[in-house]
């Protein structure tokens, strides 16, 4: 399903609010996405302020979101599509899946990878323009702190001598018509790759790809595997060569950058992240821009930073590496990365325990499963993971800090944390903790007494029998 049979999906549905008014590009689009709280929005009238000012680096006093916004001079070519990301019931629709089985359908590809068809040609190469100019697509600035006009919905494709194609996100900034700033979070793929070239590595950027392919790309495969094959394993992905180096990429891309991932290096950040704080200010590699081809009523996808798409996006294919990786050590029955965690620093896991020791493994494995995780809850099967306050109870009466609470100190950690460690060219560091809140064994037959860690329902009433008529 490609960006345009989402929309028009999304609007069957009554999922979609089309906004046709002219837009800014500067602070006010993210501003409405953001009111619009996850809806997918389609804005048809994007505008900006041309290319003078929409250099990174130079600060202009942007007017804070709901006064004034700045006359616009320019319009955009294309759309600007936000909140495609946003509910666990758009994955599942492009996954053709009930939302609670989108963490199984996931496992499946990432244990499943199959190699995605190269075909001759396809719609992201209808309009080619060489070189191209970044500065006639509608990059967006999300907050006066920003350094600029970033994109945020960007997939860069490129080859690790090594390991092969590589599939990641990756926020980049604009530094002018040709040149981009990419953040590359160290010792991940990107990053791993680019240390190991002495030239340019070639790039291919594409921005608005069908949901399922988002998904496979922010997963982290084992070396060699490609994110695209994981995302043939979930959807058929189609790829084609690029125009002017011999990267492949998503032929439903609505647009593609292509390019060369430089060792020159620019200031990039800072900017609101995940966590919805400042990531700060880091020297980063630039991309040279070559080539930029799209379809020719490409619609171009935005991500709203620490909001719900971003969250979903970076969690959610999280879940199947930690329930892969607990389920070596005990039965995993399903995993859940809170949204309240950032969607990214907290999990709850699920376990269906047959050993005493089972909720301690299953939260070792957890951290294993994800390297960024820094709060894992592990729970029976009776807790509904989805629901905090259920979550809670299951910690309210069957965990004990002295016995349950384990705590990792000085651990390898997310970049993304505010409070941990973070020494430039070095991986951060944060304290880790897991809580076993599952009802505790006596024994290695289980509890002497269940039936204290149950929670006791009431009967069922047929309320009709107790109501007044009118009410
Ligand atoms: C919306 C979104 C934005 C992201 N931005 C970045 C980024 O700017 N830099 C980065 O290195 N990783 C970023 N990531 C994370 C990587 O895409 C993700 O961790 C991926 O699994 C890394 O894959 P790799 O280990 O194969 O490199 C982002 C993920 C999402 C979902």
């Amino acid at each position: 399903m490609d960006i345009h049979q989402f929309v028009t999906a999304a609007a069957e549905k009554g999922w979609l609010v089309t906004i046709d008014k002219p837009v800014s590009v500067e602070l006010e689009l993210a501003a409405v996405a953001h009111a619009l709280d996850g809806r997918p929005a389609l804005f048809t009238e994007v505008r900006g302020q041309g290319s003078e000012r929409q250099r990174a680096g130079v600060r202009t006093p942007y007017p804070i979101p709901n006064t004034q916004y700045p006359i616009s001079n320019i319009q955009y070519p294309f759309p600007v599509l936000t909140g495609m990301a946003s509910d666990r019931r758009y994955f599942a629709l492009a996954l053709d899946c009930p939302p609670d089985q989108i963490l199984f359908r996931l496992a499946d590809a990432f244990r499943h990878p199959q190699p995605a068809p190269l075909v001759e040609s396809g719609p992201c190469q209808e309009v080619v323009m060489q070189p191209g100019d970044l500065t006639t697509l509608p990059f967006l600035k999300h907050w006066p702190d920003d350094a600029g006009y970033y994109a945020t919905a960007a997939v860069a494709i490129l080859r690790d001598p090594d390991f092969g194609l590589n599939a990641s996100f990756h926020r980049l900034l604009r530094l002018d018509e040709r040149r981009l700033a990419a953040r590359l979070v160290e010792r991940r793929g990107a990053d791993t790759a680019w240390r190991k070239t002495q030239d340019d590595l070639p790039v291919a950027i594409c921005i608005g790809l069908p949901l399922h392919v988002l998904l496979a790309a922010s997963m982290s495969p084992k070396p060699g595997v490609s994110e695209l094959d994981i995302a043939q394993a979930l959807a058929p992905t189609p790829l084609t060569r690029c125009i002017t180096n011999d990267l492949v990429v998503p032929t439903e891309a609505e647009i593609v950058l292509e390019g060369r991932l430089s060792h020159r290096l620019a200031t990039e950040g800072p900017f609101v992240d995940l966590t919805e704080t400042i990531d700060i200010e880091r020297q980063q590699p630039v991309i040279e821009i070559d080539c930029i081809t799209h379809r020719r009523d490409a619609i171009y996808q935005a991500l709203l930073p620490g909001q719900l798409e971003h969250k979903l996006l970076m969690g959610m294919p999280k879940e199947p590496s930690i329930y892969a990786a607990v389920n070596e050590v005990a039965t995993c029955t399903n995993v859940h990365i809170t949204p309240g965690g950032a969607s990214w620093l907290h999990a709850v896991v699920q376990i269906e325990k047959k050993h005493p020791d089972d909720g301690r493994k299953a939260a070792q494995a957890a951290f294993r499963g994800h390297g960024s995780l820094k709060h894992a809850v592990v729970v029976d099967t009776d807790i509904d993971i989805f629901d905090p306050h259920d979550v809670e109870w299951a910690i309210a009466t069957r965990f004990q800090a002295g016995r349950d609470l384990m705590v990792f100190s000085d651990q390898p950690s997310s970049s993304l944390d505010p409070s941990a460690i973070h020494i430039p060219g070095q991986k951060s560091r944060s304290d880790k903790m897991a809580l076993d809140a599952t009802i505790p064994w006596d024994s290695a037959d289980g509890p002497a007494h269940p039936e204290h860690f149950r929670r006791v329902p009431f009967p069922e009433v047929d309320l009709e029998k107790y109501l007044d008529d009118e009410e």
